[in-house]
């Protein structure tokens, strides 16, 4: 089988593995506030193309690591991404109205749901993270995995990135700048979903661990370039979000700084250095190379 197919089909498994954890985590839809737990149930359910959980179930194959293990530390990421989303594209911040092909969640509910339901799926990820069976690990590890998941989501990770993004909206942002700020909006949560699979595993060595959150610091990074070029080059249909919104928005992009061939190069960099990162590992770490390659050739 080819790289490409073997990430497709491992791929696949995963998307239909995590959406049946999901699913089991979150508040049925009849149990009171109904609403509010429709709008997450809504949100969180039946889109996205799922990374984060593929990158943790990815990093703990690689380390030998069962997925039955895995699914609470995938649904933690995955609840923060899914807050994140509902809140970036509320009218205070980006202004979306479609969202992985369907209305927004203050489209399709309200507003005051949808800051609502971000809210409510950013504790429950927390909830899971303390309390779920899957997770296999002593009371300390548990602990490490909540502080690692807030510090990724919280102000100095991507709630930090994101008031950064707010800020520079309409300002001429250096390359440094720019850097910074996807690396705390984008890059923190994704590191986040490589790291917490290196917490599951007991008695890691510590060099594979640096190893594994340096590959994670690159791909976080070349997943935010590679959605600012989608954004400039797909369509509204393939992405299943509205393209051009960056332009519209006037915000620092890395094809506005650099130039689309700029951007371009710059993720493949990227990708080289998330590939040097895994060099001390053999092909049990064929999956997370190929995830690198196709976060920056995917076509949304
Ligand atoms: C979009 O994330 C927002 C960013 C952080 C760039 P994804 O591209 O992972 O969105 P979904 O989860 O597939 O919808
Ligand atoms: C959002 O970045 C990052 C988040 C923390 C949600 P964008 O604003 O570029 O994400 P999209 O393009 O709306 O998905
Ligand atoms: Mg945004
Ligand atoms: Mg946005
Ligand atoms: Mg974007």
């Amino acid at each position: 089988m080819s790289n490409a197919s073997a990430l497709k089909e491992y791929l696949s498994f995963c998307q239909a593995r995590v959406e049946t954890a999901l699913q089991n985590r979150l508040p049925e839809a009849h149990i009171l506030p109904q609403t509010l737990h429709q709008a997450m149930r809504y949100c969180a359910l039946d889109g996205g193309k799922r990374t984060r959980p593929l990158l943790t179930y990815c990093t703990g194959n690689t380390l030998g690591l069962a997925p039955d293990g895995l699914d609470g530390l995938a649904c933690a990421v995955e609840f923060i991404h899914v807050y994140s989303l509902i809140h970036d594209d509320l009218p205070a911040m980006d202004d979306d109205n479609l969202r992985r092909g369907k209305p927004t969640c203050h489209i399709a509910f309200d507003e005051a749901t949808a800051i609502l339901a971000g809210d409510a799926l950013q504790a429950l990820a927390f909830e899971v993270l303390a309390h779920d069976a899957t997770i296999n690990a002593t009371a300390e590890t548990r602990l490490k995995m909540i502080a690692t998941l807030a510090k990724a989501s919280g102000s100095q990770g991507m709630v930090g990135g994101q008031a950064i993004d707010l800020a520079a909206v309409g300002k001429q942002l250096n390359l440094a700048e720019l850097e910074n700020m996807h690396i705390h909006k984008t890059g923190a949560l994704i590191r986040a979903s490589v790291n917490l699979a290196v917490l599951a595993k007991a008695d890691i060595d510590p060099a594979i661990a640096r190893n594994l959150d340096h590959y994670a610091k690159c791909i976080g990074l070349s997943f935010q370039v590679k959605d600012d070029i989608l954004d400039e080059e797909s369509d509204t249909a393939t992405l299943g979000k509205t393209q051009g919104k960056d332009k519209d928005n006037n915000k620092p992009t890395y094809p506005a700084l650099l130039g689309m061939a700029g951007a371009k190069q710059k993720a493949r960099e990227l990708h080289d250095m998330a590939l040097d990162s895994l060099s001390a590992f053999g092909s049990e770490a064929q999956l997370l190379r190929d995830l690198s390659l196709y976060i920056i050739e995917r076509s949304h």
